[in-house]
């Protein structure tokens, strides 16, 4: 199913975000592309990137990254507890990583759809799941097509990056989730490893404290933040990690 939708985010069209502070090395690595060209020719590119080989190789690398299995485990220590939500969405499915844990962890009532930019991404996780429980849908982030508060849980992983501006994306999550609603949000830091991240994939990185306030901006307030593993906590090598609740 592919969602037709005029694309054109709001804050492409006024200034890109300042530069944040970073140190050399981050501000070397990290790519820039998505400040230099409008949000419509970044957008190709990443559906270009999704859709070659660094996309067929993309649950491969979430394996050995240990992205995928200490991701599960959030869900099977109820770290995000899923128990009691009955319309989930899961954005930036890519290779359906994080709908695996849905699948598994929800309610066997619950709803569930995977949205993706890329059609590539959505088939190969239509494959790899081998499930026709969720609803797929290509879609962007910074304009979902669904109705104010129609889910009442949403995961979002490692899809925020691809925005120039993150109040697109936030808002518009916060648009479709219940009042009371939660999710699970996943994203680079602007630390070594998310200009690695950055450099690989052509997205860009956060602040950790300006991610949540911006978060608050949108009445997004940030629960708690959760730690894939001891040493993440220590180095902050996952990236950012936290359970949202709409105001
Ligand atoms: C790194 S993968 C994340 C996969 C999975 N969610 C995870 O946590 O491992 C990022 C996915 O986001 C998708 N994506 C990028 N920009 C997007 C946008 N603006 N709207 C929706 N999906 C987008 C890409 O096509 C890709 O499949």
């Amino acid at each position: 199913m592919t969602a037709k939708r005029s694309t054109t985010p709001r804050s492409s069209r006024t200034k890109a975000p300042p530069r944040q502070s970073k140190n050399v090395i981050n501000r070397l690595l990290e790519r820039d592309l998505i400040r230099r060209v409008s949000y419509d020719e970044y957008r190709s590119k990443v559906r270009g990137v999704y859709a070659g080989p660094k996309g067929a190789l993309l649950a491969t690398c979430s394996m050995l990254s240990l992205h995928a299995p200490l991701g599960e485990r959030l869900f099977r220590e109820r770290k995000f507890d899923l128990k009691g939500a009955r319309n989930l969405l899961d954005v930036g499915s890519g290779a359906g990583q994080i709908a695996r844990h849905l699948l598994k962890y929800a309610d066997a009532q619950a709803r569930i759809t995977c949205l993706d930019l890329s059609p590539e991404m959505l088939r190969r996780a239509r494959q790899r799941l081998k499930t026709g429980w969720p609803t797929f849908l290509a879609a962007d982030l910074s304009r979902l097509p669904f109705a104010d508060a129609a889910f009442d849980c949403v995961t979002c992983g490692y899809v925020l990056e691809h925005l120039p501006d993150p109040r697109d994306g936030l808002r518009e999550l916060s648009r479709v989730m219940v009042p009371g609603g939660r999710m699970l949000l996943l994203t680079t830091e602007d630390n070594f490893g998310g200009a690695w991240t950055s450099y690989m994939w052509y997205c860009r990185t956060y602040n950790r404290q300006e991610l949540f306030r911006i978060c608050r901006e949108v009445g997004l307030l940030p629960r708690q933040e959760l730690w894939f593993t001891r040493m993440h906590k220590a180095l902050r090598a996952g990236g950012i990690c936290v359970e949202l609740v709409k105001e």
